[in-house]
Protein backbone atom coordinates (compact mmCIF):
# COMPACT_ATOMS: atom_id res chain seq x y z
CA UNK A 1 0.00 0.00 0.00
CA UNK A 2 1.01 3.52 -1.12
CA UNK A 3 0.99 5.48 2.19
CA UNK A 4 -0.48 8.57 0.10
CA UNK A 5 -3.61 6.90 -0.52
CA UNK A 6 -4.32 6.14 3.07
CA UNK A 7 -6.99 8.25 4.47
CA UNK A 8 -5.43 9.39 7.58
CA UNK A 9 -8.57 10.66 9.55
CA UNK A 10 -10.47 7.87 8.68
CA UNK A 11 -8.76 4.57 9.93
CA UNK A 12 -10.85 1.84 10.88
CA UNK A 13 -8.76 -1.24 12.51
CA UNK A 14 -7.89 -2.81 9.45
CA UNK A 15 -5.07 -4.94 7.57
CA UNK A 16 -2.88 -2.78 5.35
CA UNK A 17 0.61 -4.38 4.23
CA UNK A 18 3.32 -1.52 4.80
CA UNK A 19 6.63 -1.97 3.85
CA UNK A 20 9.14 -3.93 6.26
CA UNK A 21 8.42 -6.15 9.21
CA UNK A 22 11.18 -8.16 11.22
CA UNK A 23 11.11 -11.54 11.02
CA UNK A 24 14.02 -14.06 13.31
CA UNK A 25 13.96 -17.93 13.36
CA UNK A 26 14.86 -20.18 16.63
CA UNK A 27 16.55 -23.55 15.69
CA UNK A 28 18.98 -25.98 17.43
CA UNK A 29 18.55 -23.77 20.74
CA UNK A 30 19.02 -19.95 19.29
CA UNK A 31 17.97 -17.41 18.06
CA UNK A 32 19.17 -15.91 14.47
CA UNK A 33 20.03 -12.29 14.18
CA UNK A 34 16.79 -11.32 12.69
CA UNK A 35 16.78 -8.99 10.10
CA UNK A 36 13.68 -7.06 8.65
CA UNK A 37 12.07 -8.38 4.87
CA UNK A 38 9.38 -6.91 3.13
CA UNK A 39 7.01 -9.77 1.84
CA UNK A 40 4.60 -10.59 3.91
CA UNK A 41 4.24 -14.38 3.61
CA UNK A 42 4.65 -17.29 5.81
CA UNK A 43 5.70 -20.51 4.48
CA UNK A 44 5.83 -23.42 6.72
CA UNK A 45 5.64 -26.78 7.49
CA UNK A 46 2.14 -28.55 7.55
CA UNK A 47 3.12 -30.11 10.14
CA UNK A 48 3.10 -26.80 12.27
CA UNK A 49 2.43 -26.87 15.37
CA UNK A 50 1.32 -23.61 15.36
CA UNK A 51 -1.76 -25.10 12.94
CA UNK A 52 -2.66 -27.84 14.85
CA UNK A 53 -2.20 -27.43 18.24
CA UNK A 54 -2.15 -23.63 18.80
CA UNK A 55 1.35 -23.09 20.15
CA UNK A 56 1.04 -19.59 19.18
CA UNK A 57 1.38 -16.01 20.64
CA UNK A 58 1.54 -12.06 20.15
CA UNK A 59 1.38 -9.24 21.33
CA UNK A 60 0.24 -5.85 20.07
CA UNK A 61 1.60 -2.26 20.90
CA UNK A 62 1.46 1.30 19.31
CA UNK A 63 3.67 3.79 17.84
CA UNK A 64 2.45 7.33 18.44
CA UNK A 65 3.58 10.49 16.31
CA UNK A 66 4.24 13.50 18.45
CA UNK A 67 3.35 17.19 17.85
CA UNK A 68 7.53 17.77 16.87
CA UNK A 69 7.11 15.00 14.26
CA UNK A 70 8.98 12.69 16.54
CA UNK A 71 7.52 8.93 17.13
CA UNK A 72 7.08 7.45 20.69
CA UNK A 73 6.77 3.78 21.79
CA UNK A 74 4.43 2.75 24.72
CA UNK A 75 5.91 1.00 27.36
CA UNK A 76 7.34 -1.83 24.78
CA UNK A 77 9.61 -3.37 27.69
CA UNK A 78 6.09 -4.25 28.99
CA UNK A 79 5.14 -5.90 26.15
CA UNK A 80 8.38 -8.27 25.69
CA UNK A 81 7.83 -9.45 29.32
CA UNK A 82 4.45 -10.32 28.83
CA UNK A 83 5.40 -12.13 25.80
CA UNK A 84 7.97 -13.98 27.78
CA UNK A 85 5.15 -15.30 30.12
CA UNK A 86 3.18 -16.17 27.51
CA UNK A 87 6.20 -17.99 25.41
CA UNK A 88 6.86 -19.55 28.94
CA UNK A 89 3.14 -20.78 29.34
CA UNK A 90 3.11 -22.13 25.76
CA UNK A 91 6.83 -23.59 26.33
CA UNK A 92 8.57 -21.73 23.72
CA UNK A 93 11.73 -19.91 23.48
CA UNK A 94 11.76 -16.61 25.33
CA UNK A 95 12.62 -13.50 22.74
CA UNK A 96 15.23 -11.24 25.04
CA UNK A 97 13.88 -7.73 26.14
CA UNK A 98 16.15 -5.69 24.78
CA UNK A 99 16.21 -8.25 21.39
CA UNK A 100 12.16 -7.46 21.30
CA UNK A 101 12.51 -3.28 21.97
CA UNK A 102 15.24 -3.21 19.12
CA UNK A 103 12.74 -4.97 16.82
CA UNK A 104 9.59 -2.79 17.54
CA UNK A 105 12.38 0.31 16.82
CA UNK A 106 13.90 -1.21 13.07
CA UNK A 107 9.82 -1.76 12.30
CA UNK A 108 8.86 1.42 13.13
CA UNK A 109 11.84 3.48 11.51
CA UNK A 110 11.53 1.06 8.25
CA UNK A 111 7.99 2.31 8.26
CA UNK A 112 8.28 5.83 9.81
CA UNK A 113 6.09 7.28 6.58
CA UNK A 114 2.89 4.78 7.56
CA UNK A 115 2.86 6.37 10.87
CA UNK A 116 -0.48 8.44 10.89
CA UNK A 117 0.35 12.17 11.82
CA UNK A 118 0.12 14.25 14.96
CA UNK A 119 -3.29 15.28 15.28
CA UNK A 120 -5.71 12.21 13.04
CA UNK A 121 -5.56 10.53 16.17
CA UNK A 122 -4.35 7.49 14.57
CA UNK A 123 -1.19 5.22 15.24
CA UNK A 124 0.55 2.77 14.05
CA UNK A 125 -0.06 -1.08 15.51
CA UNK A 126 2.53 -3.26 16.03
CA UNK A 127 1.90 -7.24 15.86
CA UNK A 128 4.87 -9.12 17.49
CA UNK A 129 3.96 -13.08 17.15
CA UNK A 130 5.66 -16.48 17.62
CA UNK A 131 4.72 -19.85 16.15
CA UNK A 132 6.12 -23.15 16.58
CA UNK A 133 6.86 -24.50 13.19
CA UNK A 134 9.07 -27.10 11.49
CA UNK A 135 8.00 -31.13 10.85
CA UNK A 136 5.93 -32.29 13.26
CA UNK A 137 2.66 -34.43 14.28
CA UNK A 138 3.02 -35.61 18.06
CA UNK A 139 1.04 -32.88 20.45
CA UNK A 140 4.44 -31.61 22.11
CA UNK A 141 6.75 -28.58 21.34
CA UNK A 142 7.50 -27.72 17.86
CA UNK A 143 11.67 -28.39 17.15
CA UNK A 144 11.57 -24.63 15.56
CA UNK A 145 9.57 -21.48 16.45
CA UNK A 146 9.42 -18.06 14.01
CA UNK A 147 9.17 -14.48 15.67
CA UNK A 148 7.86 -11.53 13.31
CA UNK A 149 6.49 -7.84 13.92
CA UNK A 150 4.38 -6.58 11.31
CA UNK A 151 2.90 -3.53 11.72
CA UNK A 152 -0.33 -0.99 9.97
CA UNK A 153 -1.62 2.43 10.66
CA UNK A 154 -5.18 2.11 12.71
CA UNK A 155 -7.86 4.02 13.74
CA UNK A 156 -10.29 3.10 16.67
CA UNK A 157 -10.69 -0.33 17.70
CA UNK A 158 -14.32 -0.17 18.94
CA UNK A 159 -16.87 2.08 16.64
CA UNK A 160 -16.24 5.64 17.40
CA UNK A 161 -13.31 5.35 19.79
CA UNK A 162 -14.12 7.37 22.38
CA UNK A 163 -17.98 7.22 22.31
CA UNK A 164 -20.07 5.13 24.46
CA UNK A 165 -21.26 1.41 23.18
CA UNK A 166 -22.80 -1.33 24.67
CA UNK A 167 -21.89 -4.88 25.36
CA UNK A 168 -23.67 -7.89 26.94
CA UNK A 169 -22.94 -10.33 28.85
CA UNK A 170 -21.46 -13.90 27.36
CA UNK A 171 -23.09 -17.57 28.11
CA UNK A 172 -19.90 -18.54 26.66
CA UNK A 173 -16.54 -18.48 29.01
CA UNK A 174 -13.31 -16.67 27.65
CA UNK A 175 -10.69 -18.98 30.13
CA UNK A 176 -10.79 -21.90 32.55
CA UNK A 177 -9.56 -21.03 35.84
CA UNK A 178 -6.53 -22.49 35.42
CA UNK A 179 -5.65 -21.96 31.60
CA UNK A 180 -4.31 -20.05 29.51
CA UNK A 181 -6.98 -16.68 30.26
CA UNK A 182 -3.50 -14.83 31.26
CA UNK A 183 -1.61 -15.61 28.68
CA UNK A 184 -1.27 -14.19 24.79
CA UNK A 185 -2.20 -16.92 23.19
CA UNK A 186 -4.47 -17.44 19.67
CA UNK A 187 -6.68 -20.26 21.30
CA UNK A 188 -7.96 -17.22 23.41
CA UNK A 189 -8.98 -15.45 20.81
CA UNK A 190 -10.44 -18.31 18.57
CA UNK A 191 -12.64 -19.36 20.96
CA UNK A 192 -13.85 -15.67 21.45
CA UNK A 193 -14.99 -15.31 17.59
CA UNK A 194 -18.46 -17.15 17.91
CA UNK A 195 -19.08 -15.20 21.34
CA UNK A 196 -17.72 -12.02 19.53
CA UNK A 197 -20.23 -12.65 16.48
CA UNK A 198 -23.25 -13.79 18.13
CA UNK A 199 -22.62 -9.93 20.37
CA UNK A 200 -22.11 -8.01 16.81
CA UNK A 201 -25.26 -9.83 15.14
CA UNK A 202 -27.38 -8.00 18.14
CA UNK A 203 -25.35 -4.75 17.83
CA UNK A 204 -23.03 -4.83 20.70
CA UNK A 205 -19.70 -4.00 20.56
CA UNK A 206 -18.57 -7.04 22.20
CA UNK A 207 -19.16 -9.64 24.78
CA UNK A 208 -18.48 -9.52 28.53
CA UNK A 209 -17.17 -12.31 29.72
CA UNK A 210 -17.50 -13.75 33.64
CA UNK A 211 -15.73 -15.44 35.79
CA UNK A 212 -15.56 -19.27 34.86
CA UNK A 213 -16.08 -20.87 38.14
CA UNK A 214 -18.86 -18.57 39.35
CA UNK A 215 -20.38 -16.50 36.67
CA UNK A 216 -20.78 -13.71 39.02
CA UNK A 217 -17.65 -11.52 38.28
CA UNK A 218 -16.80 -9.71 35.43
CA UNK A 219 -13.55 -11.01 33.94
CA UNK A 220 -12.90 -9.01 30.50
CA UNK A 221 -14.69 -6.74 28.05
CA UNK A 222 -13.73 -8.73 24.75
CA UNK A 223 -10.46 -8.65 23.77
CA UNK A 224 -10.09 -5.67 26.40
CA UNK A 225 -10.09 -5.48 30.45
CA UNK A 226 -12.77 -3.55 31.91
CA UNK A 227 -12.61 -0.72 34.11
CA UNK A 228 -15.48 0.97 36.59
CA UNK A 229 -15.35 4.52 38.63
CA UNK A 230 -17.14 4.10 41.33
CA UNK A 231 -19.69 6.74 43.12
CA UNK A 232 -17.16 7.21 45.60
CA UNK A 233 -14.41 7.82 42.98
CA UNK A 234 -12.07 4.92 42.88
CA UNK A 235 -10.96 3.28 40.07
CA UNK A 236 -11.55 -0.60 40.00
CA UNK A 237 -10.75 -2.93 37.61
CA UNK A 238 -10.86 -6.54 38.20
CA UNK A 239 -8.44 -9.62 39.24
CA UNK A 240 -8.28 -12.62 38.94
CA UNK A 241 -5.54 -15.45 37.21
CA UNK A 242 -7.61 -16.01 34.14
CA UNK A 243 -7.57 -12.10 32.94
CA UNK A 244 -4.84 -10.85 30.29
CA UNK A 245 -3.01 -8.40 32.41
CA UNK A 246 -3.47 -5.03 29.97
CA UNK A 247 -0.04 -2.82 29.89
CA UNK A 248 -3.05 -0.09 29.57
CA UNK A 249 -4.89 -1.46 32.14
CA UNK A 250 -1.60 -1.13 34.68
CA UNK A 251 -0.92 2.26 33.49
CA UNK A 252 -4.52 3.54 34.44
CA UNK A 253 -4.47 2.04 37.58
CA UNK A 254 -1.40 4.08 37.97
CA UNK A 255 -2.23 7.44 36.41
CA UNK A 256 -5.84 7.08 38.65
CA UNK A 257 -3.96 7.05 41.99
CA UNK A 258 -0.96 9.25 41.14
CA UNK A 259 -2.19 11.82 38.34
CA UNK A 260 -6.04 12.13 38.93
CA UNK A 261 -5.72 11.23 42.87
CA UNK A 262 -8.44 8.59 42.71
CA UNK A 263 -7.72 5.51 44.82
CA UNK A 264 -6.92 2.53 42.60
CA UNK A 265 -7.84 -0.84 43.40
CA UNK A 266 -7.73 -4.17 41.36
CA UNK A 267 -10.73 -6.64 42.88
CA UNK A 268 -13.67 -8.26 42.22
CA UNK A 269 -16.82 -7.00 40.05
CA UNK A 270 -19.84 -8.48 40.49
CA UNK A 271 -22.35 -8.16 38.19
CA UNK A 272 -24.94 -7.67 40.56
CA UNK A 273 -23.09 -4.91 41.72
CA UNK A 274 -22.71 -2.31 38.77
CA UNK A 275 -24.90 0.12 40.48
CA UNK A 276 -21.97 0.72 42.78
CA UNK A 277 -20.24 2.58 39.57
CA UNK A 278 -21.23 5.79 37.85
CA UNK A 279 -18.99 5.27 34.59
CA UNK A 280 -17.43 2.53 33.13
CA UNK A 281 -14.96 1.62 30.53
CA UNK A 282 -12.80 -1.29 28.32
CA UNK A 283 -9.03 -0.69 28.26
CA UNK A 284 -6.74 -2.09 26.19
CA UNK A 285 -3.67 -1.29 23.24
CA UNK A 286 -6.42 -1.44 20.71
CA UNK A 287 -9.42 -0.06 22.63
CA UNK A 288 -7.45 2.20 24.10
CA UNK A 289 -10.56 3.52 26.66
CA UNK A 290 -14.11 2.44 24.73
CA UNK A 291 -16.81 4.06 27.53
CA UNK A 292 -19.22 1.33 28.27
CA UNK A 293 -22.99 2.86 27.78
CA UNK A 294 -24.55 -0.28 29.10
CA UNK A 295 -24.41 -3.96 29.62
CA UNK A 296 -26.84 -6.09 28.81
CA UNK A 297 -27.14 -9.04 31.36
CA UNK A 298 -29.70 -11.82 30.79
CA UNK A 299 -32.76 -9.34 30.75
CA UNK A 300 -31.26 -6.66 32.12
CA UNK A 301 -30.02 -3.44 30.40
CA UNK A 302 -27.53 -1.26 33.29
CA UNK A 303 -26.61 2.19 31.65
CA UNK A 304 -23.59 3.73 33.20
CA UNK A 305 -22.97 6.87 33.02
CA UNK A 306 -24.93 8.08 29.72
CA UNK A 307 -25.73 6.21 26.29
CA UNK A 308 -24.44 8.94 24.27
CA UNK A 309 -22.20 11.06 26.75
CA UNK A 310 -18.41 10.52 28.40
CA UNK A 311 -18.18 10.57 31.79
CA UNK A 312 -15.79 12.95 33.23
CA UNK A 313 -13.42 10.53 35.05
CA UNK A 314 -13.16 8.22 32.11
CA UNK A 315 -12.72 11.49 29.96
CA UNK A 316 -10.08 12.54 31.94
CA UNK A 317 -7.82 9.14 32.25
CA UNK A 318 -7.90 9.25 28.51
CA UNK A 319 -6.60 12.64 28.15
CA UNK A 320 -4.09 12.05 30.70
CA UNK A 321 -2.80 8.53 28.55
CA UNK A 322 -2.90 9.53 25.20
CA UNK A 323 -1.44 12.46 26.20
CA UNK A 324 1.30 10.49 27.54
CA UNK A 325 1.27 8.69 24.09
CA UNK A 326 1.21 11.24 22.00
CA UNK A 327 3.89 13.07 24.27
CA UNK A 328 2.09 16.17 24.95
CA UNK A 329 2.21 15.62 28.88
CA UNK A 330 5.10 14.24 31.36
CA UNK A 331 5.49 10.63 30.71
CA UNK A 332 6.34 8.73 33.89
CA UNK A 333 10.10 7.28 34.21
CA UNK A 334 9.86 5.26 30.86
CA UNK A 335 7.02 4.91 29.91
CA UNK A 336 7.77 6.47 26.41
CA UNK A 337 10.77 5.51 24.31
C1 LIG B 1 -4.55 -5.35 21.68
O1 LIG B 1 -5.16 -4.53 22.37
O2 LIG B 1 -3.43 -5.13 21.21
C2 LIG B 1 -5.14 -6.63 21.40
O3 LIG B 1 -4.43 -7.58 21.39
C3 LIG B 1 -6.58 -6.70 21.16
C4 LIG B 1 -7.00 -7.33 19.88
C5 LIG B 1 -6.81 -6.51 18.67
C6 LIG B 1 -6.58 -8.74 19.74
Amino acid sequence: MNEAKIDWDNLGFDYIKTDERYLSYWKDGQWDNGKLVTDNQVHISEGSTALHYGQTCFEGLKAYRCRDGSINLFRPDENAKRMQASCRRLLMPEIPVETFINACKQVVKANEHFVPPYGSGGTLYLRPYMIGIGDNIGVHAAPEYLFSIFCMPVGAYFKGGIVPTNFIVSTYDRAAGNGTGAAKVGGNYGGSLLPGKEAHDREFSDCIYLDPQTHTKIEEVGSANFFGITKENQFVTPISPSILPSITKYSLLYLAENRLGLEAIEGDVYLDQLNQFKEAGACGTAAVISPIAGIQAGADFHVFYSETEVGPVTQRLYEELTGIQFGDIESPAGWVM
